[in-house]
């Protein structure tokens, strides 16, 4: 394979052939193409896109670069959430267990921070001890004996995506919806689910922050899945403003706890059970979608979600006590609490600036070898649209030392802005399954 000429093939607007993918993402994966070539190839693809064969081929050569979850004899139905990534994202911590504790196996598969947005995998490894790292047969029987299982991309699964996800983090490659569609999806259909629901998100803090393409994502990723032998449904969710209230690994997993506990913040519960319905019904678990939420909510009243979350993480070799003292978790060196500059509306927390924000203070990677510290990050506690007075506390601010409150004071200067007005957008706005897109709520905020 000339690889060169491929590039320019595709740079130029052409398209590869099937076999030229295979032979390219097995020679990838096995470190016959440097990650140059990778990279300027990426490039191409993010500038001129891929043809429906094409991302058919890619995400076939992804998957098959690895091994897969097998169930053979398993017969409890099985389903995952997958979120194209936002900030503040911690609803698959939530997920995982609340989903397992009715009756539905959950082999979650999950990815790092990618860009300036969190990754579920990192948030985990915040919990003291937490391994993700499971290999596929050690993955079978954890769900087997509790129902879930949340793993990171072994080197069985997916290797060439594991690679490429990280190679597009740090070459300014990661905001392409076949990219992301065959990323997502070349894990998801290892994982021999019954049903995946997908978290489309859309806004400024989103990958595709334009709702058009965050329902063209949804439906490439259905097609994907349906024509694989994998249903999937998806929801069109609001990321112009981080979800729930904690940013940062450590701070968001003690949110999930509450979440669990049942005092987590109102966005983030109903962001949580709606997708977690929408999973129970994509496999027949429950009639409909009411029935699955009732279900879902006793699961975290009876606290039964809390405790399935406490046996996985024990299974998982992290500190089991962490469910019910989140102060095990790593703590910030220094914490500040920032005030609102002036009276008024709040109008905008861009989540794009909070991410980049907990990235400076030592939260995220720049490199694809940096390690990050889960410690850092903020909690902001107004949505767009809340009053708020001159003064008063609206986020709090953690970070190593004082430049890092410092560089957190003047990046929430920044994120968080306070005008005359400002409004809510609603919070999830489409539903989108193989038969087609439902609006549920307008860029205005009606329905
Ligand atoms: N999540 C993924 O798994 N891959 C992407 O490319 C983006 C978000």
């Amino acid at each position: 394979m000339v690889i060169p000429s491929l590039i320019q093939h595709k740079r130029d607007g052409g398209a590869l052939s099937p076999d030229d993918w295979r032979r390219l993402i097995a020679d990838y994966t096995a470190d016959k193409v440097p990650d140059y070539q990778m990279s300027a190839l990426l490039m191409a693809v993010f500038w001129r896109g891929l043809t429906a064969e094409e991302l058919g081929a890619l995400t076939d050569a992804m998957l098959d670069s690895g091994d897969r979850l097998r169930f053979d004899g398993f017969t409890m139905p099985r389903a995952d959430k997958h979120s194209t990534g936002g900030v503040g994202d911690k609803v698959s911590l939530l997920l995982a267990p609340m989903v397992a504790s009715c009756g539905v196996a959950v082999p979650m598969m999950s990815g790092r921070g990618l860009g300036h947005t969190g990754g579920t995998l990192d948030k985990l490894e915040a919990i003291p001890g937490f391994r993700t790292g499971l290999s596929l047969r050690e993955a079978r029987a954890q769900v087997e004996r509790i129902g879930c299982a949340m793993l990171g991309q072994t080197p069985e699964i997916a290797p060439a995506d594991r690679r490429l996800y990280a190679l597009r983090d740090v070459t300014g490659t990661v905001e392409s919806i076949p990219l992301i569609a065959a990323s997502i999806m070349s894990k998801k259909l290892a994982e021999g689910l019954t049903g995946l629901v997908l978290d489309v998100k859309t806004g400024s803090g989103a990958f595709t922050p334009e709702p058009d393409r965050a329902v063209e994502l949804a439906r490439t990723m259905i097609g994907l899945g349906e024509t694989r032998g994998c249903p999937a449904v998806s929801l069109v969710t609001a990321m112009d403003r981080p979800l729930g209230r904690a940013c940062g690994h450590s701070l968001e997993v003690e949110e999930a706890i509450e979440g669990l506990s049942g005092r987590g913040p109102e966005d983030l519960m109903e962001l949580t059970y709606a997708l977690g319905a929408e999973m129970l019904v994509l496999v027949g678990a429950t009639r409909d979608r009411t029935e699955a939420r009732a279900r879902l909510e006793e699961a975290v009243s009876t606290g039964r979600a809390l405790e399935t979350f406490g046996r996985v993480i024990e299974a998982q070799g992290g500190n089991p006590a962490v469910v019910e003292d989140p102060s095990i978790l790593p703590q910030a060196g220094a914490v500040e609490v920032f005030r609102a500059p002036r009276t008024g509306v709040v109008s905008a927390v861009e989540p794009r600036r909070i991410g980049a924000a907990i990235l400076e203070l030592g939260g995220g990677r720049r490199t694809m070898d940096d390690t990050i510290d889960p410690a850092v990050g903020f909690v902001v506690t107004v949505k767009p649209g809340d009053r708020v007075r001159e003064a008063e506390p609206i986020a709090s601010i953690f970070a190593r030392d004082a430049a890092g409150i410092a560089a957190g004071t003047a990046a929430l200067h920044e994120a968080i802005v306070v005008a005359e007005a400002g409004r809510l957008s609603p919070l999830v706005t489409h539903r989108v399954t193989a038969r087609g897109v439902e609006l549920l709520a307008g860029p205005t905020g009606a329905g």
